[in-house]
């Protein structure tokens, strides 16, 4: 199907009352927000509509913690600082060199497709730099969610759980006329998040979702899908 357009002005009172098919298309990485903060009653709501996603034997193995206000400026400046001093402390690695074939290629693809929609050249180190940090302004959004998750065994389970937590999490923003952007690059300053967030050790930091209203003159980047057709990541057996 062709993919529908978040409504310019969808206020969150104002449920867009989208079918089940168009949240799932207009979930997309947006990437830019307006200073608006969210109602603490609407954060509510997308954080009980995550509550309900599935876990191994209902474990239910996140630790959310939404940032806004002061505190998330603290945040930003802690992990700016953080990484001008090249202090990375991820609990888990990601790494594109670690992927092969098409899935890197993917990869590549999405790196190109993303500067390109900034009009950043490939060999614009600076410019490149400069978007990447974007991640740690929270791309201008007044809130974000870290979340968080008890270490167990070697954490794929878990791992799995947070992931499905995750997305609903971000289809729940959609449904609210609302945009989000998970984000590994927040899981790279695990140590400092938790040093700013009184978070324990025990908690590892899988990724964080800046979130809010998005800026309706970033809404063209994110109009085409890019994904491969269904016969490139599905076998059928009978
Ligand atoms: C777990 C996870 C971590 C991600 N980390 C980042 C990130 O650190 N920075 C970023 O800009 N996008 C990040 N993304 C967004 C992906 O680039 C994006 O989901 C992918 O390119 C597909 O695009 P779409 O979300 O618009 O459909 C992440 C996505 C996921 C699921």
């Amino acid at each position: 199907m062709e993919t529908p357009m978040l409504a310019e002005n969808a206020r969150p009172s104002e449920r867009a009352g989208h079918s089940f098919q168009e949240v799932v298309r207009l979930r997309t990485s947006y990437r830019k927000f307006l200073p608006k903060p969210v109602p603490a009653d609407v954060i509510n709501a997308v954080l009980d509509d995550a509550q309900q996603a599935p876990s191994n034997s209902n474990t239910q193995p996140w630790v959310t913690h939404i940032v806004t206000g002061a505190k998330l400026q603290e945040l930003s400046a802690a992990i700016l600082a953080a990484n001008a001093a090249g202090h990375h402390t991820p609990d888990f690695s990601f790494a594109m060199s670690d992927f092969r074939g098409r899935f890197q290629e993917r990869a590549q693809e999405e790196g190109k497709h993303y500067y390109g929609s900034l009009g950043v050249a490939r060999e614009d180190e600076a410019g490149r730099r400069a978007a990447a940090e974007l991640n740690y302004t929270f791309f201008g959004a007044p809130q974000a969610a870290f979340l968080f998750m008890p270490s167990v065994g070697d954490n794929v389970r878990v791992a799995g759980d947070v992931g499905m937590y995750g997305q609903t999490f971000l289809l729940s923003l959609t449904d609210h006329g609302l945009g989000g952007v998970p984000q590994t690059a927040l899981g790279y300053f695990a140590a400092t998040i938790r040093e700013v967030l009184h978070v324990p050790a025990e908690l590892k930091l899988l990724f964080g979702i800046s979130f809010g209203y998005v800026d309706p003159t970033a809404l063209h980047y994110y109009r085409e899908s890019r994904r491969d057709p269904l016969t490139n990541s599905v076998v059928f057996h009978s």
